[in-house]
């Protein structure tokens, strides 16, 4: 078998899968975050490392994994977090995570020197999110341990590189870094100049299914896996995430719906810019990319709207209550920017609103409306491709709306485009497994493992009519930010 290490914020899950795609087992173990203060989001790496090797541990004691039959393993990490090594390769202070929002001075720093050249080269804007304005606030905060730097890594590479000894980092997760140029694929030198930043704090890059070296004597002892054990390069959780949805081509698109929510499609070159309108990045699969863009509060709204006004029902319950209304909610409608935007507005200060209500109204018609504005949401990303060019055959759904009939039929005709729900829908952590699937040569390449390891289940189909209404509201609904941007900053 094979071990997938799905490495989030709040917990690492790791899976065994066998070479026909079946997972037989599965741990998992969660780690803390730290918060000292508002926008603060750091972990210690080495607590992913323990995580990690708790669930690998119960693997082979629980589970009756033998170490000799787990052939390779491959990571899907949680994307930008800022790990910092010293000259003997010793962590210099907690890591600063994707969700830490300390360094928006750096962020408009990083405008004001490069402006329109960063996304042209990267393809991204310097959001707070990503690793160089991280880098860039240690550099202005914490000199004493910026000057001690010798190595950056991204979350899943260190835990890499505690089971063997190698510095290395996949493309994908380089280009959530920001400080990857795109379309060379290479470190920028261009932005590492513009911030004194040495290239030789870049670690190595690989490809997600490039072999990243064997489980070391060390870890071997630590963990009880084998040294004949293989790892390979892995990738963001993203990209893991779309390998495992099974997004190997452009027209195909994921849609997930976690707190928040994601539109993610496969891109097949590298000339593709967004103007940071939506995020770019390299796929896991090799010489491919993806685009995505995220709504803020996706199931986040829907939680909030449950918790103010259904607090005691379940959540199903209110979820189909929705089937009693109609398509466009009897004319209500609901943007979902409850805790400001992402994508396509990168707003952090507008706010959500429910439009037209009206006394025949009941709770079901509020339920349809908040689970048709996130789709609204999502429609406005799918926008920006149609402007590019772009078509779809097929919108894999993932997450929550993954679990709702209704809401399933509601994005098939939101999207005018047929919704698949997965069979086994395993994400990341899937996703990772099949990178060592593909870099142990079980598999010529990333689409045949996906035949193998990714299965559809259910199918729902674009309704006409309902099509035509919705293109109608939606319509509308894009009239709803320009309008209330005023109003609600
Ligand atoms: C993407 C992002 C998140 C993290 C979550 O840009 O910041 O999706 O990858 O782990």
């Amino acid at each position: 078998c094979v071990l997938g290490v799905d490495l989030g914020t709040s917990a690492v899950k790791v899976s065994a899968v066998t070479k026909d795609g079946n997972i037989i087992a599965q741990e998992e173990m969660g780690f803390p975050l730290r918060q000292p203060k508002p926008g603060y989001a750091e972990q210690d790496p080495e607590d992913w490392v323990s995580a990690t090797t708790v669930a690998i541990v119960r693997l082979i004691l629980t589970d009756k994994l033998k170490p000799e039959e787990i052939k390779g393993i491959s990571y899907s990490g949680q994307m930008h977090g800022l790990v910092l090594l010293d000259k003997d390769n010793q962590v210099l202070r907690p890591a600063m995570l994707w969700n830490d929002t300390r360094s928006t001075k750096q962020r408009e720093e990083i405008m004001a020197k490069m402006g329109d050249r960063f996304i042209e080269i990267t393809h991204n804007q310097p959001l707070e999110g990503f690793t160089l304005p991280k880098l860039l606030w240690v550099k202005e905060n914490q000199p004493e341990i910026f000057a001690k730097a010798r190595t950056m890594l991204l979350p899943k590479d260190y835990v890499r590189f505690r089971m063997t000894g190698n510095l290395a980092i996949d493309y994908s997760d380089a280009t959530g870094t920001v400080m990857l140029d795109v379309e060379k694929q290479q470190w920028s030198q261009e932005i590492l100049d513009a911030f004194d930043i040495p290239v030789s704090l870049c670690p190595p890059l690989v490809r997600s299914i490039d072999d990243t070296g064997d489980i070391d004597d060390w870890y071997a002892e630590y963990s009880g896996l084998s040294t004949d054990t293989k790892t390979f390069g892995g990738g963001a959780d993203n990209a893991c995430g779309a390998v495992g949805a099974g997004i190997d081509s452009p027209t195909k698109v994921l849609s997930s719906i976690g707190t928040s929510g994601v539109i993610l499609k496969y891109e097949p070159n590298k000339e593709t810019n967004y103007n940071g309108v939506l995020q770019y990045e390299d796929h896991a699969i090799p010489d491919a990319f993806y685009s995505m863009g995220v709504t803020l509060a996706a199931g986040f709204s829907l939680s909030w709207f449950k918790k103010t006004f259904a607090d005691d029902e379940d959540f199903t319950s209110v979820v189909e209550s929705a089937a009693k209304s109609t398509a466009g909610a009897n004319g209500l409608l609901f943007a979902p920017y409850i805790v400001g935007e992402r994508a396509p507005y990168a707003d952090a200060d507008i706010r959500g609103s429910f439009i037209g209500i009206d006394g025949i109204h009941k709770r079901y018609d509020f339920v349809r409306a908040v689970l048709e504005g996130i789709i609204f949401s999502f429609r406005d990303l799918m926008d920006e491709y149609e402007a590019k060019g772009s078509q779809f055959d097929t919108v894999v759904s993932i997450g929550g709306g993954a679990k709702s009939p209704l809401w399933q039929q509601i994005q098939a005709n939101i999207f005018n485009t047929r919704v698949v729900s997965l069979k086994n829908e395993q994400g990341p952590g899937l996703g990772a497994s099949m990178l060592a699937a593909v870099g142990l040569g079980w598999f010529k390449s990333i689409s045949e493992c996906t035949k193998v390891f990714v299965q559809f289940k259910d199918v729902f189909l674009p309704e006409p009519k309902n099509v035509k209404k919705y293109q109608q509201l939606h319509e509308i609904y894009k009239k709803v930010y320009p309008s209330t941007k005023e109003i609600t900053h």
